[in-house]
């Protein structure tokens, strides 16, 4: 039996952040409003494309994995902000790791996009198909984001994280994982005026939004996410005191604590990191478990739970039995963390256009 182990963890988040008080000097909102409501104080705003975001996450997993791009047979790349519809931003990924030897692809389920792409991965590995795949969580949210719109406008963020998955013997990895969709509620979160649902000529569309309705999101999320995690707990026969880890979508914090009071999980056993990043859809899971075993909170053998909900609604919950590696084979140094601009001033033309 072939299992799929996490051998790699990268992340990266774009330099430039946008503050909540930047927020409100542009948009009628304060700090208290989105710290106490969402639990975010700042999120990040890229200057590069969702591609090359992913392509750096996948470069630093690949190093910390200590493999070549080139012994690579899979990319997923989980995103609903693509480069280009196309070609796929997996395939751009490639090219920006200097490769070809693998099989490319992206995965549109918004931000349970990166459990489905996990979860598919590890059953191609599973199944002797694939050796080696590097799995990617990357989004710029920002470019959809409609600046004049204060209750979408205060949630986002960019950023990107990868993992990389090795075949082996051992029982680890992926082991367990629950998906699924209410595309009853299909209606409820999405992208406005785009894709070929538009009458580009008679009626063409209007300026890009992202389009919600918050509370009922809320509720179907604790739900949805709730009831995965139990599904997959009781599946494993994993008690509340087995789970090491609880690495949730970080879409608002009451959401988190909300889910981590249902599943009577303490503070110690829920990854939070939501202040710093905002909601970067499929990004935010894989930045998270990046950011665990970065500070430790990952060890060898852990048992580490994951869930997220989206758009579609999409939802999903997995069980992950971590292996031997916490530690990094070698390093990667990002040189395209620079970035000359503020957030603001990136964003000017953005805002400028949306506030008009
Ligand atoms: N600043 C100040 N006031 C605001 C803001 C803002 N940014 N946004 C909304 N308000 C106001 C509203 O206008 C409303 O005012 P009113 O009472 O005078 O009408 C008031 O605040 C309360 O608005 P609610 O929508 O009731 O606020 P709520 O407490 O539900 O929080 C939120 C809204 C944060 C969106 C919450 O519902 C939520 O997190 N929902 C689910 C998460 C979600 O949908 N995430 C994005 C989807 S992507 C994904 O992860 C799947």
């Amino acid at each position: 039996m072939q299992y799929a182990d996490i051998t790699g963890w990268g992340k990266y988040t774009p330099p430039a952040r946008l503050t909540n008080d930047d927020l409100a000097t542009f948009i009628d909102t304060s700090d208290e409003w989105i710290s106490s409501r969402t639990g975010i104080k700042e999120r990040r705003i890229s200057h590069i494309n969702t591609a090359h975001m992913a392509a750096l996450a996948g470069k630093q997993a690949l190093a910390r994995a200590g493999i070549d791009a080139d012994d690579i047979d899979l990319i997923i790349v989980a995103t609903c902000t693509p480069d280009n519809l196309v070609p796929n931003t997996a395939s751009k990924v490639q090219q920006l790791l200097s490769t070809n030897n693998s099989a490319c692809f992206d995965l549109s389920s918004a931000c349970t996009g990166f459990i489905y792409a996990l979860q598919n991965a590890t059953a191609q590995i599973r199944m002797g198909m694939v050796k080696k795949a590097l799995v990617i969580g990357a989004e710029r949210m920002s470019w959809f984001v409609n600046w004049s719109v204060r209750d979408t406008a205060v949630l986002f963020g960019d950023g990107a994280g990868a993992v990389v998955l090795e075949a082996t013997d051992i029982e680890c990895g992926l082991l367990e994982a629950k998906l699924g969709c209410d595309s009853n509620a299909r209606e409820i979160l999405n992208i406005v005026n785009f894709g070929t649902d538009m009458d580009r000529y008679e009626n063409p569309p209007g300026p890009l939004q992202i389009d919600f309705n918050g509370q009922d999101i809320f509720k179907r999320a604790v739900r949805s996410m709730g009831k995965a995690t139990e599904t997959v707990m009781a599946n494993t026969n994993l008690a509340v005191s087995d789970v090491d880890l609880l690495v949730p979508h970080q879409a608002n914090l009451r959401i988190i604590e909300t889910l981590q009071h249902k599943l009577k999980l303490s503070d110690e056993q829920c990854m939070v990191n939501i202040q710093k990043y905002g909601n970067t859809s499929a990004a935010t899971v894989p930045i998270a478990l990046c950011e665990a075993v970065e500070q430790g909170k990952i060890n060898p053998g852990n048992n580490i739970m994951s869930a997220a909900f989206g758009a579609g609604l999409t939802w999903g919950a997995c069980y992950i039995k971590w292996g031997d590696r916490v530690t990094a084979v070698n390093d990667y140094t990002q040189q395209e963390q620079q970035c000359e601009q503020s957030a603001k001033e990136l964003l000017s033309v953005a805002i400028k256009h949306c506030l008009q």
